[in-house]
């Protein structure tokens, strides 16, 4: 029995796969050129909701990749941020003077952004940082940060696919959609 309380079938499509695989070709070679650099590119992806992103992404990249990965959670099983992070693990090795790129798959409220900017360039500062997200939900920021690429700006909708859930479900799908009230 799934405990899924929304169906898929009254998903409508907001961004296409294809819409999708196409802005990450663009996003990964703007990217790669801000490194100007041939080092290798360190890959923080946020977990769980970048997990597709962030795949698709180093797949584009002609850098030498390692990738990393920490785990956050601000929603809980809500549609609306609670506010509340936690921060489950954020394991790391040491990224003194790398180049690193923290992988996000929206911007919501801005506290997970603000939040994993300020660790990165106090605890571990890199030689460059740069922060990618997918989706960029401006009108619901409540703090003043802007990532340096995003792919799509979103209206104010809980949005669900490409790894972003709603309890957990829906991030297999390979578009991302919202359910109408
Ligand atoms: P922020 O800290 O409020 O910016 O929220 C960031 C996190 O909240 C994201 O990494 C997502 O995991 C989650 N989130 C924000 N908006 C949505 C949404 O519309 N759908 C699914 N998850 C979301």
């Amino acid at each position: 029995m799934s405990e899924q309380d929304k169906n898929i079938k009254d998903l409508k499509i907001l961004i296409t796969e294809e819409q999708i695989q196409t802005k990450i070709k663009e996003l990964a070679q703007k990217i790669e050129t801000a490194y100007n650099t041939n080092e290798d590119i360190y890959v923080i992806c946020v977990l769980k909701g970048s997990v597709m992103f962030c795949a698709d992404l180093v797949k584009e990249f002609k850098h030498n990749v390692q990738m990393e990965f920490i785990r956050i959670s601000s929603y809980g099983n809500e549609t609306k941020s609670t506010n509340n992070l936690h921060a489950i693990d954020l394991t790391l090795p040491n990224l003194e003077g790398k180049n690193v790129l923290i992988v996000e798959d929206i911007i919501d409220t801005g506290l997970t952004a603000r939040f994993l900017t300020d660790l990165f360039k106090i605890k571990h500062h890199p030689q460059k940082l740069l922060f990618v997200s997918l989706l960029n939900k401006k009108c619901a920021r409540q703090i003043d940060i802007e990532p340096d690429y995003y792919g799509f700006e979103v209206d104010n909708k809980f949005v669900v696919g490409y790894g972003l859930d709603y309890k957990g479900y829906f991030r297999n799908l390979p578009y991302i959609g919202y359910f109408p009230l």
